[in-house]
């Protein structure tokens, strides 16, 4: 499995073969200025909840692409409106066997709504299964559902929000790594904008004192999970 990853809460997992995009925020992005969207291809595009900083380049990446969308009910009627045709509606708790291996969607505390104002659902988080299982938590605080998460199989990787103030910070990103079970952290959601701006060297050894391994990826960079 591998994750590039485009900055703020954008990356993209490739898993058995097939490419799944979540968040897609880049245009927007200054510290993604070096990603170019008309390169990009998915085959899937998940999308966590409703914020422009998490589907801002939703709409030209799922027809540019062709990916299925899924994300919950209320932005995927929200996308079908803006002319996405590909979408697939979940909801928290639901889980579906893809081509790429098993896609679960779980709670995540936070909020949910279009630049607009109206209503974008309820927020949630992912968890992909296939030769790894990964989590990536979305938007969310730190909640005792964590604990939910790695029930039945081990979390290898977790991809949380480390950049605190709209999300949990890092100090709270690390006990939810505890409550996961899970030792190998990508962090993300921190850094994009002044209110998340973090401290990556202190946030790191935060992590290594508490017996964990933070990864934070640059902009554009491809890792082996
Ligand atoms: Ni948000
Ligand atoms: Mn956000």
């Amino acid at each position: 499995m591998r994750l590039t990853y485009y900055g703020h809460s954008c990356f993209l997992l490739e898993v058995n073969g097939k490419r799944l995009l979540f968040d897609p925020f880049i245009r927007p992005n200054s510290l993604a200025a070096n990603i170019n969207l008309k390169t990009l291809s998915a085959d899937y595009m998940l999308i966590s909840h409703g914020h422009e900083d998490h589907l801002a380049d939703s709409i030209e990446l799922a027809v540019q692409t062709g990916a299925l969308v899924i994300s919950n009910w209320e932005i995927c009627q929200w996308l079908t409106k803006q002319g996405v045709q590909n979408t697939l509606p979940m909801n928290i708790g639901g889980k579906k066997i893809f081509d790429f291996g098993n896609l679960k969607c779980v709670t995540a505390v936070h909020s949910s709504s279009f630049s607009d104002g109206s209503y974008a659902g309820n927020p949630m988080g992912f968890v992909i299964k296939s030769d790894k299982t990964v989590y990536y938590a979305g938007d969310t605080a730190l909640t005792m559902d964590m604990q939910l998460v790695a029930q039945g199989s081990p979390v290898d990787v977790c991809i949380l929000p480390i950049g605190d103030h709209f999300t949990m910070g890092f100090e709270d990103a690390a006990k939810a790594a505890h409550l996961i079970q899970c030792r190998d952290i990508v962090g993300v959601h921190y850094n994009t904008f002044p209110y998340i701006e973090i401290d990556t060297a202190m946030v790191k050894e935060h992590f290594k004192k508490n017996g964990l391994h933070l990864l934070l990826p640059s902009v554009g960079e491809t890792i082996d999970l």
